[in-house]
């Protein structure tokens, strides 16, 4: 059978861990070559050597999203290399959390700036590439705190932010041939999810219908599917992977 992202060149932010390393190892062994974009460096290039023992696959560029000069410059670079940007995969995130009653300009403005720029940032660099291709796939990191969730003012509204980007690019680039969709994880076991305190992952596990949080590669596999030609005909889409979780909203 056919790889599923054979020949596909992906721009993948957040790729040093957890889903972005994940989602790495999948899309190269589904045939894909990946241009590795992270802040973190040791791991980032770690990563990098892992994919390129079986072949040129997998470049590592060490640099902050929220960075345009930065940004535009390594899509540059891999337009240059590959010929093509087929797809972007806006992953990298992080969280800041406390109640809004105590959440500091300084929390907020961070997580606006990596969640919700950064993906602006790394969209507007990737789309006269893909305009001039007339073709490419644009896929974002929403989650399912994008519903609202307590602590993450800040967290929720850049996810949902994300949402609103998502439906305005599928509009506005479907006739140059590019898709968009959104991923909305639920919880997933990665630093950002084993991190928070025993007790309190329990009590998110009970109102789970799965009872249990997802693994990486259950994410990263709708990342997959959604950048391969199988999604042909979706765009402007959501796709929650949350175990059932918003299934009762
Ligand atoms: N883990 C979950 O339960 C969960 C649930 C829903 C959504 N998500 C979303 O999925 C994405 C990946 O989550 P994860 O759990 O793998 O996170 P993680 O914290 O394990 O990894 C995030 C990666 O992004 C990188 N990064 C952060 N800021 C960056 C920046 N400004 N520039 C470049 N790289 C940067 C980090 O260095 C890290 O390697 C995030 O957008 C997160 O919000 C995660």
């Amino acid at each position: 059978m056919e790889k599923r992202l054979s020949q596909k060149t992906i721009f993948l932010t957040g790729a040093a861990r957890g889903i972005g390393a994940t989602c790495a190892r999948i899309f190269v062994s589904q045939g894909a070559k990946v241009f590795l974009v992270d802040r973190d460096q040791v791991a980032l290039e770690a990563l990098a050597a892992e994919l390129n023992q079986a072949g040129e696959v997998a470049i590592p560029r060490v640099l902050d999203i929220t960075n345009r000069a930065d940004v535009e410059q390594a899509v540059h670079s891999m337009h240059e290399v590959w010929g093509r940007v087929d797809v972007l995969i806006n992953n990298a995130g992080i969280t800041r959390d406390s109640l809004t009653a105590k959440m500091t300009e300084e929390a907020w403005d961070q997580v606006i700036a990596v969640n919700l720029k950064g993906p602006m940032i790394c969209t507007q660099a990737v789309f006269p590439i893909m305009k001039e291709q007339q073709s490419g796939v644009i896929l974002s990191a929403s989650s399912v705190s994008a519903l609202g969730n307590i602590g993450q003012a800040n967290y929720a509204a850049s996810k949902s932010g994300l949402i609103g980007l998502t439906k305005t690019w599928a509009l506005e680039f479907a006739r140059f041939g590019i898709r968009v969709n959104a991923v909305a994880p639920g919880f997933t076991a990665t630093e950002m999810v084993t991190t928070i305190p025993e007790e309190i992952q329990a009590k998110l596990v009970a109102q789970i219908p799965l009872r249990r949080f997802a693994t990486p590669e259950e994410i990263a596999k709708a990342y997959t599917f959604l950048a391969s030609d199988d999604a042909s005909y979706i765009t402007g889409q959501v796709l929650y992977v949350d175990g059932g979780l918003t299934a009762g909203f």
